[in-house]
């Protein structure tokens, strides 16, 4: 059974990573994905991978740090599907590797303005559809990061422990609208996003590598669809009494 049939999908940073991998996922369990990055073409690419496998998906260029572009990209969601039922915030960044002393106030502001005030403009323009749905599900795309210190990474780790108690704000402030708001925290996933800094350890090897596969007691990193399976999860009546919580897909990461 395909278990987000009828339902009308937003899906941020959907071009690449985890998000392309969800988007993907949606459009097999029967929804319908509006697919929103500020790099277009990969997001037409993912649009049209759908639409050969049979699925339904739109491309919408959006800068998720721009409130124009937010309420333009919620806009034209509705106008094509006819309504709203899920966002999942999942465009992000990450800083380069240094100490708060080295960070410099742009990549500070920069990071902040995708990983956190990203996740807060979204909400604020699809919520509001989500109540005329009659309520919805929110993920967001948090990570390990917003639980535990890492090195080199405050502005990174800072904007992922905010969305996680954002996510709780929202979830208690729109529980009466049945709308669920829920984090999905991976480790350390194959994606552009780390893919050199991992490859590059991996043919390696030795001692970073064992490092690595350490911290993860199953063995191996994660990939794309690891992550988006939790996503599905949670979008879906499946979680329909789980709101405000944060699922840890992390092959044991933050278990230790
Ligand atoms: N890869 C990991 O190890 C890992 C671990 C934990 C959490 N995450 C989180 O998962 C999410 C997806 O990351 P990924 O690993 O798939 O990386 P990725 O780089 O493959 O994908 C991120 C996507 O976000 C888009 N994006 C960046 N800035 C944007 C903006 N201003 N507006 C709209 N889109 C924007 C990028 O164009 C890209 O397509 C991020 O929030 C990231 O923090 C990743």
């Amino acid at each position: 059974m395909e278990r987000l049939k009828g339902k009308v999908a937003i899906v941020t940073g959907a071009g690449s990573g985890i998000g392309a991998a969800t988007a993907q996922l949606f459009a097999r369990e029967g929804a319908r994905v509006a697919l929103a990055d500020i790099r277009l073409e990969g997001i037409q690419g993912v649009a049209r991978a759908i639409e050969t496998a049979g699925g339904e998906a739109m491309a919408v260029q959006t800068d998720v740090r721009s409130a124009d572009q937010v309420r333009e990209m919620v806009r034209k969601t509705t106008e094509r599907f006819g309504g709203l039922d899920v966002l999942v915030n999942n465009a992000g960044v990450r800083a380069s590797h240094s100490t708060v002393v080295d960070l410099t106030e742009e990549e500070f502001d920069q990071t902040l303005a995708v990983d956190l005030k990203g996740v807060w403009l979204c909400c604020k323009y699809a919520i509001p559809e989500l109540i005329k749905s009659g309520g919805g599900a929110i993920v967001n795309m948090s990570s390990i990061s917003a639980s535990i210190g890492q090195p080199m990474q405050g502005a990174y780790n800072a904007a992922k422990g905010a969305v996680e108690v954002l996510t709780k704000c929202v979830a208690l402030d729109f529980a009466k609208h049945k709308i669920r708001c829920n984090n999905v925290n991976p480790g350390w996933v194959r994606t552009e996003m780390n893919r050199v800094e991992l490859e590059e350890m991996e043919n390696r090897g030795g001692k970073p590598w064992e490092e690595v596969l350490r911290l993860h007691p199953l063995g191996r990193v994660g990939e794309p669809a690891d992550v988006a399976s939790a996503v599905v999860y949670l979008a879906s009546n499946e979680a329909a009494w789980v709101t405000g919580a944060s699922l840890y897909v992390d092959g044991g990461y933050c278990a230790q």
